[in-house]
């Protein structure tokens, strides 16, 4: 450095701290730039974290045989109110399905993994989209209603398939699993909560 480098007028100075103070806003400027796309890549997560939260459903007005329709996570679910009699129709229509026990493909919680697919078997919960394309199911009920052996079920108009009042396919169905029983849990008797599992209730 030379001497003449050296020696600072007071206008170089107040040139000096000028400068300095543009250098540190301009960092600043960046450091906000690189920023945005962070702040940014939070929302669609944020979003979708409202969008998956759990559901809660007071099923305490739920009359024998009747059947609920709630949204979660932008899906249509039931919920059930088995009666006595459609609780014994699982039992005799096990060896006209395709997987009675749901042990070939799993489309349930390990908890839901039952001859009722429930966790109380007089409240059957289900994602009620068909798993052949997608459509949803009737719910019809009355043995007889779709043809004449009918024992009651859900029918999916849209290429025939059958399934028993567990969501259970009928042999035969273009619809390859059984129904997707979603991550649920039961407070106080009947409250359901949809999306949060049974297994991470507490005891
Ligand atoms: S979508 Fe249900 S049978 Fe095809």
């Amino acid at each position: 450095m030379s001497t003449i480098d050296a020696v600072q007028s007071p206008a170089d100075e107040e040139r000096r701290r000028l400068l300095a103070h543009a250098t540190a806003a301009a960092g600043g400027l960046v450091l906000a730039g690189a920023s945005l796309p962070f702040v940014a890549s939070l929302r669609p997560s944020e979003r979708a974290k409202a969008q998956g939260a759990p559901i809660e459903v007071d099923t305490a007005m739920l009359r024998p045989g009747e059947l609920k329709t709630v949204e979660w996570r932008g899906k249509p679910v039931w919920v059930l109110a088995r009666t006595p009699a459609m609780l014994s129709s699982l039992e005799s229509v096990r060896s006209h399905l395709t997987d009675p026990n749901s042990t070939v493909v799993s489309q349930q919680p390990e908890y839901a993994r039952n001859p009722t697919r429930s966790i109380n078997p007089e409240l059957f919960v289900t994602i009620s989209l068909c798993t052949h394309l997608g459509c949803v199911p009737t719910y019809a009920p009355e043995p007889g209603s779709i043809e004449g052996d009918w024992p009651g079920g859900f029918y999916c108009p849209c290429h025939g398939s059958k399934f028993d009042l567990a969501g259970r396919v009928y042999r035969g169905s273009p619809a390859p699993t059984n129904l997707v029983i979603p991550p649920h849990q039961w407070r106080g008797g009947s409250l359901l909560v949809i999306g949060y599992d049974a297994a991470d209730a507490p005891a």
